[in-house]
């Protein structure tokens, strides 16, 4: 009604709240090479595209006469009560899109209790970031250093500025064939994006015969040897296990036999998702995944979702099909972009306003009530 009402005085919102369209009006404004990396996926983009089709054919199946009167989107997640099932993926380099970056969104976020997944890959150090959260919870994604220090120091800093639960990324040891990025020959990181956590970092430091101001294109081939380690596998674990008292969430999981391995290292959750369609093309959908997901381990671990959200009604389909919250990526980043600050807090209470409507009209007065009976299936 906020909008409605400022109406009656001639305002409309700055931005659509069809948050669909953030990207075509985004496109306006950047240059090729920042949209593209943003908005680009791996391969022909099918699997950003499955994404979308693996939501759009699940269909919400309303009830009615069900007191949807008084209302609470409230959820708890890795035992930390949220004000609504959302929180903001980590998203590097936003640099690329508004220059107030990752500061401006995780104020935005923070202004609506909403947590903040911090990039490891920022153009921020992320102990700023942790200042401009205030008192809202602090997340920190890692991807995983090859060199052991550098990891350590992370998890160091990162507990020490205050962020409570990591979450591991694990779908991204190289980076994928994105032909839009290709096509450009665009990579942020090579022009420096994204790598202010490692630049600032003693241990990352040490590593580098001159210092990162004496010799820049060092430090960035340095932090391209050492920024992901396709040479893990499953016992390495411990060592994360060893350095890190909080919650530990694996973020790119999309097999059930996966999601049971991260049980048995002591995990505490995975986020099902494809990293936007942005890594394997031919990938399954995420929303596809998260079912076999959630029966796999849904008894032992948070299960979060993310990839191809966009609506209310796409969040109350992943949590419908077992998600207890989900991430946001692109549409914040756009809102950044379109917007800074404002264009993210815009994003942020269109999307838990269209939640709350979709949950009311379709007779729920909570996230946690929808599951698998309140979908069906039919063809886009
Ligand atoms: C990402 N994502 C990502 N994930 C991660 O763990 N660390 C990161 O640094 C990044 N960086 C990043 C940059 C850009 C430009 C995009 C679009 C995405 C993936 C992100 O966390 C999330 O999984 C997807 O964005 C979710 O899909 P949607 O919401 O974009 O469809």
């Amino acid at each position: 009604y906020e909008i409605y009402l400022s109406g009656m005085t001639g305002a409309v919102p700055r931005l659509p709240t069809d948050l669909t369209r953030l990207e075509e009006l985004t496109e306006r404004r950047l240059g090729p090479g920042p949209f593209g990396y943003v908005a680009g996926s791996a391969g022909d983009g099918s699997t950003a595209r499955a994404n979308r089709a693996a939501l759009a054919r699940r269909r919400i199946v309303p009830r009615m006469l069900r007191d949807v009167h008084e209302r609470d989107l409230r959820v708890e997640v890795l035992g930390r009560p949220l004000p609504a099932p959302l929180a903001l993926a980590p998203v590097g380099v936003l640099s690329i899109m508004h220059p107030d970056a990752e500061p401006a969104a995780a104020r935005a976020a923070a202004a609506q209790g909403v947590p903040y997944i911090l990039s490891s890959a920022s153009s921020t150090p992320m102990e700023q970031v942790a200042e401009a959260m205030g008192d809202a919870e602090r997340w920190f994604q890692l991807y995983w250093p090859k060199d052991r220090e550098v990891a350590r120091s992370f998890l160091d800093r990162a507990r020490t500025a205050g962020y409570t639960a990591l979450f591991v990324t694990l779908d991204t040891p190289l980076l994928s064939w994105r032909p839009r990025d290709l096509d450009q020959a665009y990579l942020p990181f090579l022009h420096g994006v994204g790598t202010a956590n490692y630049f600032s970092d003693p241990a990352f430091q040490a590593g580098l015969a001159k210092p990162v101001h004496e010799d820049p294109n060092a430090a960035v081939m340095h932090f391209v040897g050492m920024f992901s380690d396709p040479g893990k596998s499953w016992p390495d674990l411990a060592f994360l296990r060893e350095n890190w008292d909080g919650p530990i969430v694996l973020k790119g999981v999309l097999h059930p036999d996966d999601a049971r391995l991260a049980a048995d290292a002591g995990m505490d959750g995975v986020v099902v998702s494809n990293h936007g369609g942005r890594q394997v093309a031919g990938s399954v959908a995420a929303a596809d995944a998260l079912p076999r997901v959630v029966e796999a381990v849904g008894d032992r671990l948070t299960v979060l979702f993310d990839s191809g959200v966009r609506t209310g009604d796409d969040v109350f389909k992943a949590l419908a099909l077992g998600a207890r919250a989900v991430l946001l990526g692109r549409p914040y980043a756009y809102g950044l972009g379109l917007d800074g600050e404002a264009g993210v807090e815009h994003v942020i209470r269109c999307l838990l306003a269209e939640l709350d409507l979709t949950l009311a009209l379709s007779g729920h007065a909570s996230p946690l009530t929808p599951g698998p009976s309140d979908l069906v299936e039919a063809p886009v």
